[in-house]
């Protein structure tokens, strides 16, 4: 008789967590630490609203949307230990998607239902061998909910805001530190408060306060819960890792 063979259950670790925290520079290290592949979901929001403005498509017209969701045409091409290159419609756009603009239109188009259900096998077919490591703000709770290691990070506004200006001043945009501040307190009110996937921790998620971490750090910090302490969910707190229970995840008010 033909042996049945066992499915083959591709892991998944998801990193979750508001703008600033971090998530993407600590997945995609930790993707190359693992020789895993690595989707930047937000990478995929800020390509539709990019899109979006190219075929002047409105914000709000959510048919629309969600057909040019549909259809997309986007490939990400990877590159071990940096973050991969993005082609929409044969136009290379890495660096036009990462404006604060471009990240404010992703979280207007974030919002819709049936954007969010037109992006989702695009998003499941990332999980290739050996497996998938994926930051976002629903890839533990709605996109990968099966994932074995799941974890939110945390950091305060003010941490999150000066990380943000660091990043833009390195790429010669000057912004304001208020206005910052201000636009990400939009974002994360806008994220958590949707109907559908709204910006928050897995219940089987472990949080990381990053403020006082270096990006290395938060991906020690994470390799050694994959290692041991995972499953019991009780952390010494020099570790900086704790249950997500109560946590408050952003500046919203
Ligand atoms: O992670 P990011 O800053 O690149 O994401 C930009 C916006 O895209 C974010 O404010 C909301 C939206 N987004 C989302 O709705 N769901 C995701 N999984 C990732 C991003």
């Amino acid at each position: 008789m033909p042996q049945q063979r066992e499915p083959v259950i591709i892991p998944v670790i998801t990193i979750d967590g508001a703008s600033g925290t971090g998530k993407g520079t600590v997945s995609q290290l930790l993707a190359k630490h693992l020789g895993w592949n690595f989707l930047d979901s937000g990478a995929l929001y800020r390509v539709l609203a990019l899109a979006a403005e190219k075929h002047q498509v409105a914000l709000s017209n959510e048919k629309a949307l969600e057909a040019l969701a549909e259809y997309l045409n986007v490939q990400f091409i990877a590159h071990q230990g940096a973050f991969p290159t993005v082609i929409l419609e044969g136009e290379d756009v890495t660096d036009t998607i990462r404006t604060e603009k471009v990240g404010n239109e992703a979280s207007i188009v974030g919002a819709l239902p049936a954007v969010r259900t037109a992006l989702l096998d695009r998003q499941r077919a990332f999980r290739e061998v050996p497996g998938l490591v994926t930051d976002g703000r629903d890839m533990g709770t709605v996109v990968f909910p099966d994932a074995e290691h799941k974890f939110f990070l945390l950091a305060s506004p003010e941490v999150r805001a000066e990380r943000r200006l660091k990043q833009l001043m390195e790429k010669g945009i000057s912004v304001n530190l208020a206005d910052l501040i201000n636009e990400l307190r939009l974002r994360d009110k806008r994220d958590q408060e949707r109907s559908v996937a709204p910006l928050k921790p897995a219940d089987d998620a472990v949080c990381i306060h990053t403020d006082n971490l270096t990006v290395e750090q938060v991906v020690e910090r994470i390799l050694l819960s994959l290692e041991g302490n995972d499953g019991k969910k009780s952390f010494p707190a020099t570790t900086h890792l704790t249950t997500c229970e109560f946590v408050q995840v952003g500046v919203a008010e």
